[in-house]
């Protein structure tokens, strides 16, 4: 029993830790698209689960695509339109050389190292940042995560009281670490806050907005929806310096 107390507690303080050193997102600054034909695309995270999803939907929608990899035999896609371009984000030459000429970044960076710290996604998105203003790419849409900054809770009981206290505190910490360097960053940036992820089909209808996800329940979406609102934002100003939130 007093274990129980314990964890409800270390839940308790620890969602209001993320949600007072996370960011805040106020009121979406502008509405509308950019008017710019964002058609270079560098995807940070390519062979992961949403990563391949991004790649997929962004060469349909026309677009010329780089893909950042650490390992190629990871994205089993070849297109006239794709780039695939082997490196570490650890490593910033490698991201400053993947970043020239391009007019957007999608990152979908994350990895499965839960239970010690890491900084992995925080200087991955640092390097990213960097090699973006020295190269004078405008735009980063960043998949996150519900649960971090004002939107702690909203991925449901479970997550808030098991998931994240127990098995994810390094990560969101990292996550929380990330957002922050991307908020105060000089580029346009759109942070996208998805609940949790499953490999279903596309159903094109979801909720996104600053209060979405559930206190109670968890809330879901599919990876192949989230690279859909992702790459919406690489042109759509409704939620730019904003982190909405996404699911089903
Ligand atoms: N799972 C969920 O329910 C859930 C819910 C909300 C948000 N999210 C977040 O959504 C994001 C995407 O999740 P996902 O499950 O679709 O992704 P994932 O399958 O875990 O893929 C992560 C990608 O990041 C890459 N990566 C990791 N470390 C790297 C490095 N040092 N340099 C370059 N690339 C590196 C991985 O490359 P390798 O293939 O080489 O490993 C992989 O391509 C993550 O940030 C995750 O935390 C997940």
């Amino acid at each position: 029993m007093k274990l129980l107390y314990f964890l409800i507690f270390y839940a308790i303080a620890l969602s209001v830790a993320l949600a007072r050193s996370g960011r805040r997102s106020h009121t979406a600054s502008l509405s509308g698209t950019t008017g710019r034909p964002s058609t270079r695309l560098l995807i940070i995270g390519a062979t992961g689960g949403t990563g391949r999803q991004l790649v997929t939907q962004a060469l349909e929608r026309g677009h010329a695509v780089t893909a950042f990899v650490r390992n190629p035999s990871g994205l089993p896609i070849r297109h006239p339109q794709l780039q695939i371009i082997q490196g570490n984000v650890l490593n910033y030459d490698a991201v400053e050389a993947a970043m020239q000429g391009q007019d957007a970044v999608v990152s979908a960076l994350g990895h499965k190292r839960f239970f010690y710290p890491t900084r992995i996604l925080s200087e991955g998105t640092r390097n990213i940042l960097r090699a973006m203003e020295i190269h004078s790419v405008p735009r980063l849409v960043c998949e996150t995560s519900l649960g971090l900054g004002d939107s702690v809770g909203r991925l449901g009981l479970y997550f808030t009281f098991f998931i994240i206290p127990v098995i994810l505190p390094f990560y969101f910490w990292d996550k929380t670490r990330q957002e922050q360097l991307i908020a105060a960053s000089k580029v346009e940036w759109v942070i996208v806050r998805p609940g949790m992820l499953t490999n279903g089909r596309k159903r094109n209808a979801y909720r996104h907005g600053l209060k979405v996800g559930s206190f109670i329940l968890t809330v879901r979406i599919s990876r192949a929806d989230v690279a859909d609102f992702l790459l919406n934002q690489i042109a759509d100003n409704t939620y730019l310096r904003a982190s909405p939130g996404v699911c089903w």
